[in-house]
Protein backbone atom coordinates (compact mmCIF):
# COMPACT_ATOMS: atom_id res chain seq x y z
CA UNK A 1 0.00 0.00 0.00
CA UNK A 2 1.24 3.52 -0.22
CA UNK A 3 1.15 6.03 2.47
CA UNK A 4 1.70 9.76 2.21
CA UNK A 5 3.61 11.07 5.32
CA UNK A 6 3.07 14.81 5.58
CA UNK A 7 5.78 15.97 7.16
CA UNK A 8 6.20 19.41 9.64
CA UNK A 9 9.36 20.00 10.56
CA UNK A 10 11.28 23.12 9.11
CA UNK A 11 14.53 20.67 9.30
CA UNK A 12 12.93 18.92 6.14
CA UNK A 13 15.24 15.93 6.32
CA UNK A 14 17.28 16.37 9.16
CA UNK A 15 13.64 16.05 11.36
CA UNK A 16 13.81 13.73 14.54
CA UNK A 17 10.53 12.85 13.39
CA UNK A 18 11.38 12.07 9.88
CA UNK A 19 13.77 9.12 12.15
CA UNK A 20 10.64 7.41 13.85
CA UNK A 21 9.20 7.08 9.95
CA UNK A 22 12.15 5.90 8.31
CA UNK A 23 12.36 3.37 10.96
CA UNK A 24 8.40 2.29 9.96
CA UNK A 25 9.60 2.55 7.00
CA UNK A 26 12.42 -0.16 6.99
CA UNK A 27 10.48 -2.11 9.28
CA UNK A 28 7.54 -2.62 6.93
CA UNK A 29 9.19 -2.67 3.32
CA UNK A 30 6.34 -4.22 2.02
CA UNK A 31 4.15 -0.35 2.35
CA UNK A 32 6.00 2.87 0.28
CA UNK A 33 5.87 5.68 1.96
CA UNK A 34 6.26 9.12 0.65
CA UNK A 35 7.21 12.17 2.37
CA UNK A 36 6.18 15.65 1.64
CA UNK A 37 7.97 17.97 3.58
CA UNK A 38 5.31 20.53 3.77
CA UNK A 39 6.37 23.06 6.34
CA UNK A 40 10.09 23.31 4.63
CA UNK A 41 7.97 23.79 1.68
CA UNK A 42 5.03 26.13 2.68
CA UNK A 43 5.92 29.15 1.01
CA UNK A 44 5.95 27.34 -2.75
CA UNK A 45 2.65 25.67 -1.67
CA UNK A 46 0.93 29.20 -0.67
CA UNK A 47 2.26 31.44 -3.86
CA UNK A 48 1.88 28.13 -6.28
CA UNK A 49 -1.14 26.69 -6.52
CA UNK A 50 -0.06 23.93 -9.26
CA UNK A 51 2.69 22.95 -6.42
CA UNK A 52 -0.27 22.70 -3.90
CA UNK A 53 -2.65 20.68 -5.95
CA UNK A 54 0.35 18.09 -6.95
CA UNK A 55 0.38 17.41 -3.46
CA UNK A 56 -3.58 16.67 -3.14
CA UNK A 57 -2.96 14.52 -6.14
CA UNK A 58 -0.66 12.66 -4.05
CA UNK A 59 -2.64 12.64 -0.83
CA UNK A 60 -5.89 11.53 -3.27
CA UNK A 61 -4.09 8.01 -4.43
CA UNK A 62 -2.50 7.00 -1.49
CA UNK A 63 -4.27 4.60 0.78
CA UNK A 64 -3.44 6.79 4.09
CA UNK A 65 -1.74 9.49 5.88
CA UNK A 66 0.68 10.00 8.52
CA UNK A 67 0.98 13.47 10.21
CA UNK A 68 4.21 13.18 11.56
CA UNK A 69 5.26 16.71 12.92
CA UNK A 70 7.40 18.04 15.97
CA UNK A 71 5.38 19.37 18.84
CA UNK A 72 5.73 23.49 18.72
CA UNK A 73 4.48 25.66 21.43
CA UNK A 74 1.81 23.07 22.25
CA UNK A 75 0.44 22.63 18.73
CA UNK A 76 2.03 22.19 15.50
CA UNK A 77 5.05 24.25 13.40
CA UNK A 78 3.36 27.22 11.92
CA UNK A 79 3.89 26.49 8.61
CA UNK A 80 2.10 23.28 8.97
CA UNK A 81 -0.79 24.99 10.57
CA UNK A 82 -0.30 27.13 7.31
CA UNK A 83 -0.88 24.16 5.13
CA UNK A 84 -3.91 22.68 6.97
CA UNK A 85 -5.52 26.35 6.33
CA UNK A 86 -4.31 26.25 2.69
CA UNK A 87 -6.52 22.80 2.49
CA UNK A 88 -9.67 25.07 3.59
CA UNK A 89 -8.68 27.93 1.68
CA UNK A 90 -7.88 26.04 -1.74
CA UNK A 91 -11.33 23.68 -0.98
CA UNK A 92 -9.58 21.02 -0.78
CA UNK A 93 -11.02 19.20 1.60
CA UNK A 94 -12.66 16.55 -0.41
CA UNK A 95 -9.22 14.70 -1.09
CA UNK A 96 -9.01 13.78 2.55
CA UNK A 97 -12.48 12.56 3.22
CA UNK A 98 -12.49 8.47 4.54
CA UNK A 99 -8.76 8.55 4.06
CA UNK A 100 -6.94 6.75 6.99
CA UNK A 101 -4.97 8.81 9.37
CA UNK A 102 -2.54 8.22 11.89
CA UNK A 103 -0.60 11.16 14.15
CA UNK A 104 2.66 10.40 14.97
CA UNK A 105 4.87 13.28 16.93
CA UNK A 106 8.31 13.98 19.04
CA UNK A 107 8.88 16.47 21.81
CA UNK A 108 9.57 16.33 24.92
CA UNK A 109 5.98 15.47 26.12
CA UNK A 110 5.09 19.36 27.24
CA UNK A 111 1.48 19.47 25.97
CA UNK A 112 2.10 16.79 23.29
CA UNK A 113 -1.98 16.11 23.94
CA UNK A 114 -3.21 19.46 22.81
CA UNK A 115 -0.99 18.84 19.46
CA UNK A 116 -2.59 15.57 19.03
CA UNK A 117 -6.30 17.06 19.95
CA UNK A 118 -5.64 19.76 17.51
CA UNK A 119 -4.64 17.03 14.83
CA UNK A 120 -7.19 14.73 15.62
CA UNK A 121 -9.92 17.19 14.91
CA UNK A 122 -8.36 18.63 12.05
CA UNK A 123 -9.26 14.53 10.98
CA UNK A 124 -12.50 15.26 12.50
CA UNK A 125 -13.17 18.20 10.45
CA UNK A 126 -11.77 16.60 6.92
CA UNK A 127 -13.79 13.05 7.67
CA UNK A 128 -10.84 10.82 7.70
CA UNK A 129 -10.59 7.90 9.86
CA UNK A 130 -8.12 8.86 12.58
CA UNK A 131 -6.96 5.25 13.39
CA UNK A 132 -4.25 6.09 16.10
CA UNK A 133 -1.82 8.51 17.88
CA UNK A 134 1.92 8.23 18.49
CA UNK A 135 3.74 10.75 21.28
CA UNK A 136 7.64 9.98 20.97
CA UNK A 137 9.88 11.28 22.88
CA UNK A 138 12.97 12.61 20.63
CA UNK A 139 15.18 9.71 21.63
CA UNK A 140 12.93 7.08 22.12
CA UNK A 141 14.11 5.11 19.09
CA UNK A 142 17.27 4.61 20.97
CA UNK A 143 15.03 2.33 23.35
CA UNK A 144 14.30 -1.71 22.37
CA UNK A 145 11.15 -1.37 24.00
CA UNK A 146 10.08 1.95 22.20
CA UNK A 147 11.01 0.55 19.04
CA UNK A 148 8.75 -2.59 19.76
CA UNK A 149 6.01 0.22 20.66
CA UNK A 150 6.74 1.80 17.27
CA UNK A 151 6.31 -1.14 14.99
CA UNK A 152 3.34 -2.39 17.13
CA UNK A 153 1.34 0.96 16.58
CA UNK A 154 2.24 0.81 12.49
CA UNK A 155 1.14 -2.91 12.52
CA UNK A 156 -2.22 -1.64 13.74
CA UNK A 157 -2.07 0.95 11.42
CA UNK A 158 -1.57 -0.78 8.57
CA UNK A 159 -3.89 -3.35 9.32
CA UNK A 160 -7.02 -1.46 10.28
CA UNK A 161 -6.53 1.00 7.19
CA UNK A 162 -7.70 -1.21 4.97
CA UNK A 163 -10.74 -2.27 6.74
CA UNK A 164 -13.72 -0.06 7.90
CA UNK A 165 -13.41 -0.60 11.30
CA UNK A 166 -16.81 2.08 12.72
CA UNK A 167 -14.76 5.07 14.42
CA UNK A 168 -16.64 7.58 16.81
CA UNK A 169 -15.69 11.00 16.08
CA UNK A 170 -13.96 12.74 19.23
CA UNK A 171 -14.24 16.73 18.51
CA UNK A 172 -17.76 17.38 16.92
CA UNK A 173 -17.78 19.99 14.23
CA UNK A 174 -17.51 23.84 15.80
CA UNK A 175 -20.82 25.95 14.73
CA UNK A 176 -19.88 29.64 13.91
CA UNK A 177 -23.49 31.23 13.34
CA UNK A 178 -23.66 34.29 11.22
CA UNK A 179 -23.27 37.38 13.32
CA UNK A 180 -21.85 40.86 12.34
CA UNK A 181 -20.86 43.06 15.25
CA UNK A 182 -21.83 46.66 15.41
CA UNK A 183 -20.08 48.29 17.98
CA UNK A 184 -21.80 51.16 20.04
CA UNK A 185 -21.07 54.76 19.20
CA UNK A 186 -20.77 56.29 22.82
CA UNK A 187 -17.49 54.49 24.88
CA UNK A 188 -16.58 55.46 28.82
CA UNK A 189 -13.34 55.07 28.50
CA UNK A 190 -10.67 53.95 31.16
CA UNK A 191 -7.23 55.80 31.97
CA UNK A 192 -4.65 53.41 31.84
CA UNK A 193 -2.32 55.33 33.99
CA UNK A 194 1.54 54.50 34.41
CA UNK A 195 0.36 51.21 32.64
CA UNK A 196 1.88 50.50 29.36
CA UNK A 197 -0.90 48.90 27.19
CA UNK A 198 0.17 47.19 23.99
CA UNK A 199 -2.22 45.60 21.85
CA UNK A 200 -0.98 42.66 19.20
CA UNK A 201 -3.82 41.90 16.43
CA UNK A 202 -3.88 39.83 13.34
CA UNK A 203 -6.88 41.27 11.94
CA UNK A 204 -6.21 40.44 8.51
CA UNK A 205 -9.81 41.14 7.54
CA UNK A 206 -10.33 44.84 7.92
CA UNK A 207 -13.46 44.68 8.22
CA UNK A 208 -14.23 41.81 10.20
CA UNK A 209 -15.81 41.21 14.10
CA UNK A 210 -12.40 41.02 15.33
CA UNK A 211 -11.07 44.14 13.70
CA UNK A 212 -14.11 45.99 15.38
CA UNK A 213 -13.60 44.31 18.79
CA UNK A 214 -10.16 45.30 18.27
CA UNK A 215 -11.31 48.77 17.31
CA UNK A 216 -13.83 49.36 20.24
CA UNK A 217 -11.57 48.28 22.44
CA UNK A 218 -8.53 50.59 21.89
CA UNK A 219 -10.89 53.48 21.92
CA UNK A 220 -12.05 51.99 25.46
CA UNK A 221 -8.73 53.19 26.96
CA UNK A 222 -7.57 57.00 26.78
CA UNK A 223 -3.79 57.43 27.22
CA UNK A 224 -0.80 55.68 25.36
CA UNK A 225 -1.45 52.85 23.61
CA UNK A 226 0.74 50.90 20.91
CA UNK A 227 0.12 48.38 18.25
CA UNK A 228 1.60 45.83 16.88
CA UNK A 229 -0.29 44.17 13.39
CA UNK A 230 1.44 41.15 13.24
CA UNK A 231 0.12 41.19 9.55
CA UNK A 232 1.95 44.54 8.76
CA UNK A 233 4.86 43.41 10.55
CA UNK A 234 8.12 42.31 8.60
CA UNK A 235 8.62 38.87 9.66
CA UNK A 236 10.44 37.09 7.13
CA UNK A 237 9.98 33.43 8.20
CA UNK A 238 8.70 30.85 11.11
CA UNK A 239 11.17 29.06 13.42
CA UNK A 240 13.58 27.07 11.63
CA UNK A 241 14.06 24.83 14.70
CA UNK A 242 18.17 25.19 14.36
CA UNK A 243 18.63 26.56 18.03
CA UNK A 244 20.87 29.02 17.14
CA UNK A 245 19.39 30.71 19.91
CA UNK A 246 20.00 28.53 22.45
CA UNK A 247 23.16 29.66 23.05
CA UNK A 248 22.60 33.19 24.61
CA UNK A 249 19.10 34.22 22.79
CA UNK A 250 20.14 35.25 19.75
CA UNK A 251 18.26 34.74 16.82
CA UNK A 252 19.41 33.29 13.51
CA UNK A 253 16.90 36.22 11.66
CA UNK A 254 18.47 38.83 14.48
CA UNK A 255 19.24 41.89 12.49
CA UNK A 256 16.99 40.57 9.50
CA UNK A 257 13.44 41.27 10.04
CA UNK A 258 11.62 43.24 12.77
CA UNK A 259 10.16 39.99 15.16
CA UNK A 260 12.99 40.13 17.68
CA UNK A 261 13.23 43.74 18.18
CA UNK A 262 9.52 43.53 18.25
CA UNK A 263 9.36 40.99 21.18
CA UNK A 264 12.03 42.24 23.45
CA UNK A 265 11.77 46.11 23.12
CA UNK A 266 7.82 45.81 22.74
CA UNK A 267 5.96 43.20 24.16
CA UNK A 268 8.46 42.42 26.95
CA UNK A 269 8.37 46.08 27.84
CA UNK A 270 4.94 46.41 27.97
CA UNK A 271 2.77 46.14 31.78
CA UNK A 272 -0.61 45.25 29.88
CA UNK A 273 -1.03 43.11 26.45
CA UNK A 274 -3.93 42.54 24.17
CA UNK A 275 -4.12 39.90 22.17
CA UNK A 276 -6.49 39.67 19.67
CA UNK A 277 -6.93 36.99 16.86
CA UNK A 278 -9.82 35.04 15.04
CA UNK A 279 -10.37 31.38 15.09
CA UNK A 280 -8.92 29.91 12.32
CA UNK A 281 -9.74 25.97 12.21
CA UNK A 282 -9.13 25.15 15.42
CA UNK A 283 -6.82 27.35 17.09
CA UNK A 284 -5.57 30.96 16.02
CA UNK A 285 -4.38 32.36 12.43
CA UNK A 286 -1.22 30.63 11.62
CA UNK A 287 0.50 34.19 11.35
CA UNK A 288 -0.65 33.93 15.50
CA UNK A 289 1.10 30.87 15.65
CA UNK A 290 4.23 31.74 13.45
CA UNK A 291 4.55 35.00 16.45
CA UNK A 292 4.65 31.93 19.35
CA UNK A 293 7.20 29.97 17.58
CA UNK A 294 9.48 32.47 16.56
CA UNK A 295 9.34 34.07 20.45
CA UNK A 296 11.60 30.46 21.02
CA UNK A 297 14.69 32.68 20.81
CA UNK A 298 13.97 33.40 24.18
CA UNK A 299 13.98 29.67 25.33
CA UNK A 300 12.23 28.30 28.13
CA UNK A 301 12.00 31.27 30.50
CA UNK A 302 8.99 33.34 31.53
CA UNK A 303 9.64 36.45 29.30
CA UNK A 304 6.23 37.40 29.42
CA UNK A 305 6.21 37.27 33.66
CA UNK A 306 3.95 39.73 35.64
CA UNK A 307 2.17 41.11 32.47
CA UNK A 308 -1.63 41.52 32.71
CA UNK A 309 -3.03 39.79 29.46
CA UNK A 310 -6.61 40.39 28.15
CA UNK A 311 -7.53 38.49 24.62
CA UNK A 312 -10.21 39.50 21.76
CA UNK A 313 -10.71 36.46 20.01
CA UNK A 314 -13.48 36.43 17.08
CA UNK A 315 -14.91 32.19 16.69
CA UNK A 316 -16.77 29.98 19.05
CA UNK A 317 -14.29 29.70 21.61
CA UNK A 318 -16.79 27.99 24.05
CA UNK A 319 -16.57 24.94 21.77
CA UNK A 320 -12.91 24.95 21.87
CA UNK A 321 -11.80 23.17 25.22
CA UNK A 322 -8.41 22.49 23.72
CA UNK A 323 -7.41 26.04 22.17
CA UNK A 324 -8.44 27.47 25.44
CA UNK A 325 -6.14 24.74 27.59
CA UNK A 326 -3.49 25.79 24.80
CA UNK A 327 -4.03 29.88 25.92
CA UNK A 328 -4.21 29.08 29.86
CA UNK A 329 -1.23 26.88 30.03
CA UNK A 330 0.91 29.58 27.82
CA UNK A 331 0.60 32.38 30.22
CA UNK A 332 0.84 30.48 33.75
CA UNK A 333 4.33 28.68 31.81
CA UNK A 334 4.72 32.74 31.28
CA UNK A 335 3.92 33.72 35.05
CA UNK A 336 1.53 36.05 32.79
CA UNK A 337 -1.68 36.71 34.41
CA UNK A 338 -4.69 35.81 31.62
CA UNK A 339 -7.75 38.39 32.62
CA UNK A 340 -9.73 38.11 30.39
CA UNK A 341 -10.95 36.77 26.68
CA UNK A 342 -13.78 38.11 25.28
CA UNK A 343 -15.48 36.24 22.04
CA UNK A 344 -18.38 37.38 19.51
CA UNK A 345 -20.03 34.52 20.26
CA UNK A 346 -22.67 35.61 22.47
CA UNK A 347 -23.93 37.26 19.12
CA UNK A 348 -24.77 40.19 20.85
CA UNK A 349 -23.50 43.43 20.14
CA UNK A 350 -24.45 45.48 23.23
CA UNK A 351 -22.93 42.36 25.75
CA UNK A 352 -19.95 42.56 23.57
CA UNK A 353 -19.74 45.88 24.17
CA UNK A 354 -20.02 45.97 27.88
CA UNK A 355 -17.63 42.47 28.21
CA UNK A 356 -14.46 45.00 26.12
CA UNK A 357 -14.94 48.04 28.64
CA UNK A 358 -14.89 45.67 31.62
CA UNK A 359 -11.90 43.67 30.32
CA UNK A 360 -10.02 47.47 29.64
CA UNK A 361 -11.08 48.08 33.55
CA UNK A 362 -9.88 44.57 34.82
CA UNK A 363 -6.85 45.38 33.11
CA UNK A 364 -5.73 48.24 34.96
CA UNK A 365 -7.01 47.33 38.69
CA UNK A 366 -5.01 44.15 37.82
CA UNK A 367 -1.76 45.77 37.02
CA UNK A 368 -2.54 48.29 39.98
CA UNK A 369 -2.60 45.13 42.13
CA UNK A 370 0.04 43.70 39.92
CA UNK A 371 -1.92 40.38 40.38
CA UNK A 372 -0.80 37.28 39.01
CA UNK A 373 -2.75 34.15 39.94
CA UNK A 374 -0.76 30.69 41.57
CA UNK A 375 -0.72 28.71 38.58
CA UNK A 376 -2.25 25.21 38.42
CA UNK A 377 -1.32 21.83 37.14
CA UNK A 378 -1.21 23.39 34.08
CA UNK A 379 1.59 25.68 34.72
CA UNK A 380 2.94 24.08 37.55
CA UNK A 381 3.42 20.35 35.74
CA UNK A 382 4.98 22.26 32.97
CA UNK A 383 7.06 24.07 35.14
CA UNK A 384 8.83 21.17 36.52
CA UNK A 385 9.04 19.33 33.37
CA UNK A 386 11.10 21.82 31.71
CA UNK A 387 13.29 22.20 34.97
CA UNK A 388 14.40 18.70 34.91
CA UNK A 389 15.01 19.04 31.26
CA UNK A 390 16.93 22.46 31.54
CA UNK A 391 19.00 20.95 34.33
CA UNK A 392 19.27 17.50 32.99
CA UNK A 393 19.94 16.79 29.20
CA UNK A 394 18.79 19.87 27.54
CA UNK A 395 21.22 21.87 29.31
CA UNK A 396 23.51 21.64 26.12
CA UNK A 397 22.56 23.76 24.16
CA UNK A 398 20.16 25.35 26.32
CA UNK A 399 23.00 27.47 27.82
CA UNK A 400 21.04 30.67 27.93
CA UNK A 401 18.32 28.71 29.75
CA UNK A 402 20.37 27.12 31.77
CA UNK A 403 21.74 30.47 33.15
CA UNK A 404 17.93 32.64 33.97
CA UNK A 405 16.62 29.06 35.37
CA UNK A 406 19.38 29.60 37.69
CA UNK A 407 19.11 33.28 38.61
CA UNK A 408 15.40 32.54 38.85
CA UNK A 409 15.44 29.76 41.46
CA UNK A 410 13.72 27.56 38.67
CA UNK A 411 15.74 24.62 39.91
CA UNK A 412 13.79 23.86 43.05
CA UNK A 413 13.96 20.73 43.60
CA UNK A 414 12.62 18.72 46.09
CA UNK A 415 16.00 16.74 47.30
CA UNK A 416 17.46 20.55 48.16
CA UNK A 417 14.83 21.01 50.57
CA UNK A 418 16.68 19.45 53.49
CA UNK A 419 13.96 20.66 56.55
CA UNK A 420 11.73 18.08 54.24
CA UNK A 421 14.11 15.49 54.26
CA UNK A 422 14.58 15.74 57.75
CA UNK A 423 11.25 15.85 58.97
CA UNK A 424 10.31 12.80 56.66
CA UNK A 425 13.36 10.74 57.64
CA UNK A 426 12.46 11.42 61.56
CA UNK A 427 8.46 10.44 60.82
CA UNK A 428 9.05 7.43 58.56
CA UNK A 429 10.98 6.25 61.56
CA UNK A 430 8.27 7.09 64.08
CA UNK A 431 6.02 5.67 62.07
CA UNK A 432 7.22 1.75 61.95
CA UNK A 433 6.14 1.86 65.62
CA UNK A 434 2.07 1.23 65.99
CA UNK A 435 1.72 2.95 69.53
CA UNK A 436 3.75 6.28 68.26
CA UNK A 437 1.63 5.49 64.92
CA UNK A 438 -1.64 6.00 66.69
CA UNK A 439 -0.77 9.27 68.86
CA UNK A 440 0.97 10.49 65.03
CA UNK A 441 -2.27 9.80 63.37
CA UNK A 442 -4.48 11.51 66.37
CA UNK A 443 -2.71 14.52 65.81
CA UNK A 444 -2.46 14.48 61.66
CA UNK A 445 -5.21 17.39 61.39
CA UNK A 446 -3.52 19.38 63.57
CA UNK A 447 -0.12 19.33 62.77
CA UNK A 448 -0.88 19.90 59.28
CA UNK A 449 -2.67 23.26 59.69
CA UNK A 450 -0.49 24.38 62.57
CA UNK A 451 2.37 25.94 60.05
CA UNK A 452 -0.33 28.15 58.53
CA UNK A 453 -2.05 29.46 61.70
CA UNK A 454 1.38 31.21 62.48
CA UNK A 455 -0.17 33.57 60.19
CA UNK A 456 -3.32 33.72 60.75
CA UNK A 457 -2.55 35.77 64.58
CA UNK A 458 -0.26 38.62 62.83
CA UNK A 459 -3.21 39.70 60.48
C1 LIG B 1 10.01 26.52 18.35
C2 LIG B 1 9.97 25.23 19.08
C3 LIG B 1 8.89 24.96 19.90
C4 LIG B 1 8.82 23.73 20.57
N1 LIG B 1 7.74 23.50 21.35
C5 LIG B 1 7.63 22.31 22.00
C6 LIG B 1 6.49 22.03 22.81
O1 LIG B 1 5.56 22.85 22.94
N2 LIG B 1 6.45 20.84 23.45
C7 LIG B 1 7.47 19.92 23.35
O2 LIG B 1 7.38 18.88 23.99
N3 LIG B 1 8.55 20.15 22.57
C8 LIG B 1 8.64 21.32 21.89
N4 LIG B 1 9.72 21.55 21.08
C9 LIG B 1 10.72 20.47 20.88
C10 LIG B 1 10.45 19.67 19.59
O3 LIG B 1 9.14 19.22 19.52
C11 LIG B 1 11.36 18.45 19.52
O4 LIG B 1 12.68 18.85 19.59
C12 LIG B 1 11.11 17.63 18.26
O5 LIG B 1 11.62 16.33 18.43
C13 LIG B 1 11.78 18.23 17.03
O6 LIG B 1 11.46 17.43 15.92
P1 LIG B 1 12.01 17.71 14.46
O7 LIG B 1 13.50 17.49 14.49
O8 LIG B 1 11.30 16.69 13.63
O9 LIG B 1 11.67 19.10 14.08
C14 LIG B 1 9.84 22.76 20.42
C15 LIG B 1 10.95 23.05 19.60
C16 LIG B 1 11.01 24.26 18.94
C17 LIG B 1 12.19 24.55 18.06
Amino acid sequence: MKFIVLSGSPKGVKSVTLQYIRYIENAFPQHELKVIHVTQRIRRLETDRSAFDAVMHEIGQADGIFWATPVYYLLVPAGYKRFIELIAENGAQAVFVGKPAAILTTSVHFYDHTAHNYLHAICDDLEMRCLGHFSADMYDLLKAAERKRLEAFATLFFSEATGDVPLPKRFVLLNRPEFRYRPGRRVKSVDSGRHKVLMVTDAINPDSNLDRMYQHLRRCFNGCLGVIDLGALDIKGGCLGCLQCAYDNTCIYAGKDAFNAAYRDRIMRADILIWAGEMTDRYLSSRWKQFFDRSFFMGHTPSLSGKQVGMIISGPLGQNANLRQIIEAYMEMQRASLVGIVTDETGDSAVIDAQLIALARRLIRHADQQFVAPATFLGRAGTILFRDEIWGRLRFPFRADYGHYRRLGLFDFPQHHWPSRLRNALLLFLFRFPGLRRKINQRMKDEMIKPLQKYLRTH
